[in-house]
C-alpha cells in the first residue's frame, strides 16, 4: 500500500531537502523522515513519486518541503496521493488516489482523519508504503473526530422547473479561495458575490476538489447565492474549467499533449458526470497558464474574458470570432479569477438564461450559448434577432434566410459607450448607444454578435452569437 507526494518544477534543477512527520498514538513519538535529491534540468516539468512508510496507527502525516534557487524562479509544486496510488485517470476510471494538491502556493501541509490543510482532504491514514521527497513527520495523535463533507446545495430551486418562464442568472465561473492559491476566505468569497448582486458563483480551485467538500458550511451566509462545484484543471499546457464536477469528483491534470490517457479521457470525465468543459484564459502570460494543446474542438466554452479586460482578452476574443467563423458554435463566458485581494469578484459577470436556479440548468444555458457577458452590476442586456415572423435569441440557431433581418438590442447602464454588431464578416456596425433599446438591419450573415466598448475599446459587455444555420 503507498500513498505519493508527487512534486514538479519549474526553470532551472534544484536540491529538495524536506521532513514529513507523522502522529499516531498520544504514547508515541512521531516519526521523522528527511528526504534530499537533487532534480535534473531533464526532470524539470514532469511529476516525480517518492514512497514512505506510514506503520500502523499513525493518523497524522506532516509534510515540510524546502528547495534551492528560489529566487532563480524554481518553483516545487506539491501534492499527495493515497493508497490507492498515482495511476493516471483514463476515461474507463476517472480515480486515482488523489488526496489533496497545493501546487506551489505552500511550503507544508497536514492531513489528519478530522481536518486537512485547505486543498488536502482528511480522513483515515491507510498504514503502507507512502511516496515524498520531502520532509515528513508522521504522528500518534489521539482522534477524536473523522471529517464529514459539507456541500453546498447545487439546486435552490423549490422543485424541479419550477420557473414557468426563464429568467436571467449574474454569476461568476471562476474564482480562488484559500482551497488553492487564493488569500480570500470562502466566507469573503461568498460576500463579494453578493456585493456584486450575483446569483450563482463556481469555486474552481487548482487541481483540488477539498474545497467542494465544504462550502456549504458557509452557504447559509446567502441562502440565495448557488455555490456550484468546479476545479481549475492546472495541467503544464495550460488550464481549463470542469464545471459541474460531481461530489469528490477530482479530473486528471497529469498529461501532456498527444498523451493517452490524456486530455481528452479528462475531458470525458467531466462530461460524464453532467459537466462542462471551458478553455481558460487562452492567451494568458504567466508561465504555462496559456492553452498549449491547440484542441478547441473538445470543449463547450471559451473564457474569452478573464479579470480586468487587458490585451490577452483581446486575443481570446480574436480566437474566439476565428472559431465561429469556421462553424463552431462555441460559448464565450468571462469569468474574474479573483484569487485575492484587491481582486474584483464577477469582473466580468456572466449572466444566464435559465429555468431554475440549479447547476444543471445553468451549465446548460452555456452549453446552448443563452449567455453574455458585462464589467459590472447595474449592467445588463438582451440581444434580440427578428427574422420573418420569428424571434431568436442568443445561443439560438435558426434557419439561414435572404433578405433583410433586424436586430435588436437592449441594454441598462452601458448609455453613451459603442455597440459593434459582428458577423463572419466582423464588425459590420459600429453605433453609440443612446437609448435603451436599439435597432439594427442586416443580411446574409452566418452569425450576429454584438460586442460593446468604452471610448478606449476596452469591453463592457459582450453578447453570444445568434446563428444561421
Ligand atoms: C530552506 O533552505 C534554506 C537554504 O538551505 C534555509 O535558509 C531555510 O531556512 C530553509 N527553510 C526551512 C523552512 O527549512
Ligand atoms: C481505478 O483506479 C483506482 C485508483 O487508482 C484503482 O484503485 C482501481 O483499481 C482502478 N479500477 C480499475 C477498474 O482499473
Ligand atoms: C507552513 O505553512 C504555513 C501556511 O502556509 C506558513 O505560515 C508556515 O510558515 C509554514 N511553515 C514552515 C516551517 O515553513
Ligand atoms: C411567462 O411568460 C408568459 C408569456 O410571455 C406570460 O404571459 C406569463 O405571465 C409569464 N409568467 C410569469 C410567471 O411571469
Ligand atoms: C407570418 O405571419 C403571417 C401573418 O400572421 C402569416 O400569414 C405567415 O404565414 C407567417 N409566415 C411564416 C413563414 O410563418
Ligand atoms: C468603433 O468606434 C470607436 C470610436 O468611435 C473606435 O474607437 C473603435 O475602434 C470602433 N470599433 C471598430 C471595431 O471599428
Ligand atoms: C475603459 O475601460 C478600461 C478598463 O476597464 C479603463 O482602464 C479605461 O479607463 C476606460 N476608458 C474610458 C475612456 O472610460
Amino acid at each position: 500500500m503507498k500513498s505519493l507526494a508527487c512534486i514538479s518544477l519549474v526553470c532551472a534543477a534544484v536540491f529538495w531537502p524536506s521532513v514529513v512527520r507523522c502522529y499516531g498514538e498520544p504514547s508515541r513519538l512521531p516519526i521523522k523522515r528527511h528526504l534530499h535529491g537533487h532534480i535534473t534540468p531533464e526532470q524539470v516539468m514532469t511529476f516525480l513519486y517518492e514512497p514512505f512508510d506510514v506503520p500502523p496507527g499513525v493518523n497524522s502525516i506532516y509534510v515540510l518541503q524546502n528547495y534551492t534557487d528560489k529566487s532563480l524562479g524554481n518553483s516545487l509544486d506539491i501534492g499527495i496521493f493515497d493508497v490507492r496510488g498515482h495511476r493516471i485517470a483514463d476515461a474507463q476510471n476517472g480515480t486515482s488516489g488523489w488526496r489533496g494538491w497545493s501546487g506551489g502556493a505552500r511550503s507544508n501541509f497536514t492531513i489528519t482523519p478530522a481536518w486537512a490543510t485547505p486543498g488536502y482532504n482528511p480522513g483515515p491514514i491507510q498504514p503502507g508504503t507512502w511516496y515524498v521527497t520531502l520532509d515528513i513527520e508522521l504522528g500518534y495523535n489521539p482522534v477524536h473526530e473523522y471529517f464529514s463533507t459539507d456541500y453546498a446545495s447545487t439546486s435552490l430551486d423549490p422543485f424541479p422547473n419550477a420557473y414557468e418562464n426563464e429568467t436571467w442568472l449574474r454569476g461568476d465561473f471562476h474564482l480562488h479561495s484559500i482551497y488553492s492559491d487564493g488569500h480570500y476566505l470562502p466566507e469573503e468569497q461568498i460576500m463579494n458575490a453578493v456585493h456584486r448582486d450575483l446569483d450563482f458563483m463556481f469555486f474552481t480551485e487548482h487541481n483540488t476538489y477539498s474545497g467542494n467538500d465544504v462550502y456549504g458550511t458557509w452557504s447559509s451566509l446567502a441562502p440565495d447565492l448557488l455555490i456550484g462545484r468546479g476545479i481549475e484543471v492546472t495541467t503544464r499546457h495550460g488550464h481549463w474549467q470542469a464545471l459541474g464536477v460531481d461530489r469528490g469528483q477530482m479530473i486528471e491534470w497529469r498529461y501532456d499533449p498527444g498523451d493517452n490517457p490524456g486530455l481528452l479521457d479528462a475531458m470525458h470525465q467531466v462530461r460524464r458526470g453532467g459537466g462542462l468543459v471551458s478553455i481558460n484564459h487562452p492567451f494568458q502570460l504567466c508561465s504555462r497558464c496559456n492553452w498549449g494543446f491547440n484542441d478547441y474542438d473538445h470543449n463547450d466554452a471559451l473564457e474569452v474574458w478573464n479579470g480586468q479586460w487587458d490585451p490577452t482578452d483581446e486575443l481570446a476574443v480574436q480566437k474566439w470570432q476565428e472559431l465561429l467563423v469556421s462553424g463552431k458554435q462555441t460559448t464565450g463566458i468571462g469569468g474574474s479569477d479573483a484569487h485575492s485581494f484587491p481582486d474584483v469578484t464577477a469582473l466580468p459577470t456572466t449572466v444566464v438564461r435559465t429555468r431554475g436556479k440549479n447547476q444543471a440548468d445553468i451549465l446548460d444555458a452555456v452549453k446552448k450559448g443563452h449567455a453574455y457577458l458585462v464589467r459590472d452590476p447595474g449592467m445588463s442586456l438582451d440581444f434580440l434577432v427578428h427574422v420573418g415572423n420569428a424571434t431568436a435569441q442568443m445561443g439560438d440557431k435558426i434557419p439561414s434566410f435572404y433578405g433583410n433581418a433586424k436586430a435588436i438590442l437592449l441594454t441598462t447602464g452601458l448609455k453613451g459607450l459603442k455597440a459593434c454588431f459582428v458577423s463572419e464578416k466582423g464588425c459590420f456596425s459600429n453605433r453609440t448607444i443612446s437609448s435603451a433599446t436599439m435597432t439594427q438591419s442586416f443580411a446574409d450573415v452566418r452569425f450576429v454578435r454584438v460586442e460593446i466598448r468604452n471610448a478606449t475599446d476596452a469591453m463592457v459587455g459582450l453578447t453570444n452569437p445568434v446563428y444561421f444555420v
